[in-house]
């Protein structure tokens, strides 16, 4: 026949360009040993419920061992005729078993079959996106606990804002990456529903027990109506829309990675394991693999919005396009592990230059905003009179190119005639960081009770 598999109703065999838009082997065998545990499942079944012989499933089960240690091995001959990693694997199981292996696919069909085998592989990549995120959060929590009380710059616009602590910014980071944390849970939660029995689209005859299966590949419960199962794609679809948030979090500071490590502004040293030199330039230490994380989210994005562009216009159940879902995951999701896997590496190895750190924060005017509302706090003045009296007295440091606490108690003075010599006590950064207590504020003590909260979280 023209195809072992299906060939029966037809007489010639496919164009050889077919063959090439067609086949899937060459990516998704990547879902072999899904395949090959879904496929045990419902041999399992099929006996418990009477529908093969034990003796037959017994075949089947030994015959997938086999299959399964040569894929391991790497001497499995792939064929691309064979067109994906279901067929693969059933063909070379007829050539081990012989007969039994045709009775497998009693009541199933390859579209339960792939929505399983993908489902179960990205199902294992939630869980592995959760174990690398706990490991970042852990990289984060070190530095925010070393750093509780580091002075450095806080921005709005790239602008020096007010002085915060350096343990207050990564702390920041470890906010978003928990949230991307829980975004993969939810999303395991969520898929994690078994698609096997539903057959091609409509269910099947035969007295299969969906319960069973679904329990012995660990889901929660077998997905509820045929139709869907075959057609939804969600899964993948809510996996790679958590990852490009993540992968957005992890671009955000790489990019600050990138400003912070250069030249003028050295707020961090990056550790020679994440930076290369250049062939030309001697002096040259070039934060690459920042740079890199920075554009993994341009491939993890590309492919969420692939797989949304592909599902957007299919009419129920199964069509081919679908079989494009999984090159797509495939690189977002080999993006991501990657990605996490250097950021934490990079946080865990980054030094933070603290002199330099604490100069940037006491440059800038930035602690305008202290000097305010002092004048609020010990004059009683309008907040927005304040504002104008600390502008005067920063354009008149600015004029003589001097930072505000270098201005005379004299020149305060001539703006506003009330101002005493206490003031200097704010305008200093550690205070001004020590003074902001305000729950979830940049105040060293804050920032320690944060370090705590999720160190026990993550115990
Ligand atoms: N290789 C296909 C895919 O990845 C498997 C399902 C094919 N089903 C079918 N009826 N052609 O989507």
């Amino acid at each position: 026949p023209a195809n072992a598999m299906w060939g029966g109703r037809f007489e010639g065999g496919n164009d050889a360009i077919m063959q090439a838009i067609n086949a899937s082997i060459g990516f998704d065998r990547r879902l072999a040993a899904q395949d090959i545990a879904g496929s045990r499942a419902h041999a399992a079944m099929l006996a418990a419920q009477g529908i093969v012989t034990s003796s037959d499933a017994e075949a089947i089960r030994e015959g997938l061992l086999t299959v399964l240690s040569e894929i391991e091995g790497g001497n499995f001959p792939y064929r691309v005729e064979l067109e994906d990693i279901h067929m693969n694997v059933e063909a070379r199981l007829k050539e081990i078993i012989g007969e039994p292996a045709g009775r497998l696919h009693t009541g199933r069909s390859r579209n339960d079959q792939v929505a399983l085998d993908f489902r179960l592989w990205v199902r294992d990549q939630c869980d592995a996106a959760i174990t690398g995120l706990e490991a970042l959060m852990k990289a984060f929590l070190a530095q925010a606990e070393a750093g509780a009380d580091w002075v450095m710059p806080g921005f709005t616009h790239l602008q020096t804002a007010q002085p915060v602590t350096w343990g207050h910014h990564m702390l920041a980071y470890v906010e978003m990456f928990a949230r991307d944390r829980s975004r993969f849970i939810d999303a395991r939660a969520r898929m994690n529903e078994c698609p096997l029995g539903a057959a091609a689209l409509a269910g099947t005859s035969f007295p299969i027990d969906r319960d069973a299966t679904a329990a012995a590949l660990g889901f929660d419960r077998p997905t509820a109506n045929s139709l869907d199962s075959v057609s939804d794609r969600d899964f993948a679809l809510e996996f790679l829309s958590a990852s490009s948030i993540c992968a957005m979090h992890l671009s955000r500071f790489a990019e600050e990675l990138v400003i912070w490590s250069s030249s003028q502004f050295r707020f961090v040293k990056l550790s020679d394991k994440w930076t290369t030199g250049s062939s030309i330039m001697p002096q040259k230490k070039n934060p690459d693999a920042a740079e890199l994380l920075r554009s993994k989210l341009g491939r993890i994005l590309g492919a969420t919005v692939a797989l949304f562009t592909i599902m957007k216009g299919l009419a129920l159940t199964y069509s081919k396009d679908m079989q494009e879902d999984k090159e797509q995951t495939f690189d977002a999701a080999d993006s991501l592990m990657l990605g996490l896997a250097a950021m934490t590496g990079m946080v865990s190895d980054m030094e933070a230059l603290r002199d330099n750190l604490k100069t940037a924060a006491a440059s800038g005017f930035s602690t305008a905003t202290d000097l305010a509302d002092w004048l609020v706090r010990e004059l009683g003045m309008p907040f927005r009179d304040a504002h104008h009296v600390t502008g005067s007295l920063v354009a008149m440091a600015e004029k003589a190119g001097i930072d505000l606490p270098d201005l005379t108690l004299e020149q305060m003075q001539s703006v506003h005639e009330g101002i005493r010599k206490d003031v200097f006590d704010v305008l200093g950064v550690d205070n001004s960081v020590r003074s902001r207590m305000s729950y979830g504020g940049t105040a060293p003590e804050q920032v320690r009770a944060q370090v705590a909260r999720w160190q026990e979280q993550l115990a």
